[in-house]
């Protein structure tokens, strides 16, 4: 078999991955944790063939070139290293989700090429080795690898660096709906934030309080504490952006639709819903509830004129083979 087809789940960070003590294998400064996304998917597929003289990599049907080729072929180089071959790859990938919704998912991209990719190639990777593996290709992929509610230890080299499941999709009825104020891709990625990402005053003072604040989040998840888990969540959210603002160069993610989203869910928990909100390196919010809550603040969402559309997520299990 020279073919294998894998499907993964984007991931949202509770605990924010942001700057790297090494991009080049991209070591995290601080461990992070997430949650999978039941309706955040991409599908790859890999097929090693004796007839292409080229890697061919389609993503959502456009051939990718340059840097972006790039970074898939350096993992189609990994596995063939490890699997002792050299035949070339076609790689056909696709999102789930609308690809201008503004959800770059590179979590979901990753995490299910190092799938597909190394068993097309007959390896067979404990799930430890594929999420290091995912890492290579981005970061916060290693995450998507497991099932439910992950912990990705940040470690100090590649050996060390990985994720690890905290809790199962049964866990928690836990809910993200993605509310998309912003279409368009956003100007500065993931990756240059981490890269700049140390240059702000505010780095340090996040990096002494994270081991506390870590401690108490998985707490709080470990033991249901809604309140508690949504307090933790925001404070680390507006901590992310504090620090992108703040860099030099700074980057701003949030739009007016970012805030708009922000002040509803204060005013709606005074009212007595309970929603808290989290962002990654982007303007869309993630707004986190209960089950019992989901239909009621979907539907308030969509009467804010900022938000484009919604995505609803439940827990989400990890990267499969299909
Ligand atoms: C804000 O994993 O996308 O979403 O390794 O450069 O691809 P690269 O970065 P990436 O960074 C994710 C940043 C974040 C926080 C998180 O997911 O932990």
């Amino acid at each position: 078999m020279n073919s294998a087809t894998a499907v993964s789940p984007a991931n949202i960070a509770f605990i924010k991955f942001w700057g790297k003590t090494d991009s080049n294998q991209n070591i995290p400064y601080n461990d992070s944790m997430s949650m999978n996304l039941s309706g955040c998917l991409t599908t790859t597929t890999v097929e090693f063939d004796p007839r292409l003289d080229d890697d061919r990599i389609v993503i959502n049907k456009f051939e990718a070139s340059g840097s972006g080729k790039q970074r898939v072929v350096r993992i189609l180089d990994i596995v063939r290293r490890e699997a002792g071959m050299g035949l070339k790859a076609k790689v056909e990938s696709a999102n789930n989700f609308p690809t201008a919704s503004g959800i770059a998912s590179s979590a979901a991209a990753f995490s299910a090429l190092a799938m597909a990719a190394s068993t097309a190639a007959g390896l067979t990777l404990s799930k430890r080795e594929l999420s290091r593996l995912a890492r290579l290709g981005s970061g916060s992929a290693c995450r998507s690898i497991f099932d439910g509610f992950v912990y990705w230890k940040g470690g100090k080299d590649d050996r060390t660096s990985y994720a690890y499941q905290l809790a199962p999709v049964t866990h928690w009825d836990l809910w993200d709906i993605v509310a998309v104020v912003a279409k368009e891709s956003k100007k500065a990625s993931s990756t240059q934030g981490h890269s700049v990402a140390t240059s702000s005053p505010y780095f340090r003072q996040r990096q002494r309080g994270l081991p506390l604040r870590i401690k108490q989040m998985k707490e709080a998840m470990l033991k249901k504490d809604f309140p508690k888990f949504g307090r933790l969540l925001e404070e680390e959210a507006v901590d992310l952006h504090v620090m992108a603002m703040t860099s030099r160069p700074p980057i701003f993610y949030w739009n007016s639709g970012t805030m708009e989203v922000m002040k509803k869910i204060r005013e709606w928990r005074e009212e007595g819903k309970e929603a808290y909100f989290t962002m990654d390196a982007g303007a869309n919010v993630h707004v986190i509830c209960r089950a019992k809550d989901e239909a009621e603040i979907n539907q308030r969402l969509g009467r804010i004129a900022g938000i484009e559309s919604t995505i609803v997520n439940k827990p989400g299990r990890g990267t499969w083979l299909i």
